[in-house]
């Protein structure tokens, strides 16, 4: 991870609050209106944590964790910073990551957002963008491919998530509320998922 962590948090906070308003009138949609206040909100508050000089990835993601778990209300807070949290628990004291140590990131990130939240795939969540983009990843560099190629695919899958979730009911979350009305609209957090992720797959591509 050339650039650092320090780097890649910043953009991944800086294209989540160029996206504030956009991800807003998506939870408007079907939900409360809040999700890109949250979620700028939350990154607004981990930047002010964060250094140029933290390298340690391990510790740095923790830090971001807590940030959000301790920043951001409603269910997006807990579950990305349980996302967050778990992930940072694998890198301890790395400083690069390989494509096999990406591949755990993105599975303990799920695992996170799974224990917490005990959603599964389908219910028009975060999680129907993150499950399919860590398959394809996983799948990409089984086949030989570097980081940068199999973020490119991961992205790809994870677009195809945000689709998909205009096509389902949600089950989770006060958008569950609206039962059938809620088909038709994009889900918030697999947005803001989605966003992550191009954010890390820019940021490995420029570094
Ligand atoms: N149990 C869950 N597991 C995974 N993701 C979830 C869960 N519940 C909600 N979400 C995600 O959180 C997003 C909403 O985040 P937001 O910041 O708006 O918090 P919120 O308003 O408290 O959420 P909600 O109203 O859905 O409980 C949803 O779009 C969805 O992707
Ligand atoms: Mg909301």
């Amino acid at each position: 991870m050339q650039g650092g962590i320090y780097k890649c948090l910043s953009m991944i906070a800086e294209r989540i609050t160029a996206n504030k308003d956009f991800l807003t009138e998506l939870d408007r949609e079907i939900g409360d209106s809040d999700h890109g206040i949250n979620m700028a909100r939350g990154f607004q508050a981990v930047m002010e944590k964060l250094s140029p000089d933290d390298t340690d990835i391990g510790a740095t993601l923790k830090k971001t964790g807590m940030t959000l778990l301790s920043k951001v209300g409603g269910a997006s807070g807990p579950l990305y910073g349980t996302a967050y949290m778990e992930a940072g628990k694998i890198t301890a004291g790395k400083t690069e990551l390989t494509p096999e140590d990406m591949k755990a990131v993105l599975e303990a990130a799920i695992a996170g957002i799974q224990k917490r939240g005990k959603a599964v795939r389908g219910e028009k969540t975060m999680l129907d963008a993150i499950i399919p983009a860590a398959e394809t990843f996983s799948a990409k560099i089984a086949e030989g491919s570097d980081m940068a190629g199999a973020l490119e695919a991961a992205c790809e899958s994870a677009k195809e998530g945000v689709e998909y979730t205009k096509t389902i009911i949600a089950t989770k979350g006060r958008a569950s509320y609206l039962g059938e009305r809620s088909i038709g609209h994009q889900d918030p957090g697999a947005t803001s998922a989605m966003i992550t992720l191009e954010a890390i797959r820019d940021f490995m591509k420029g570094a």
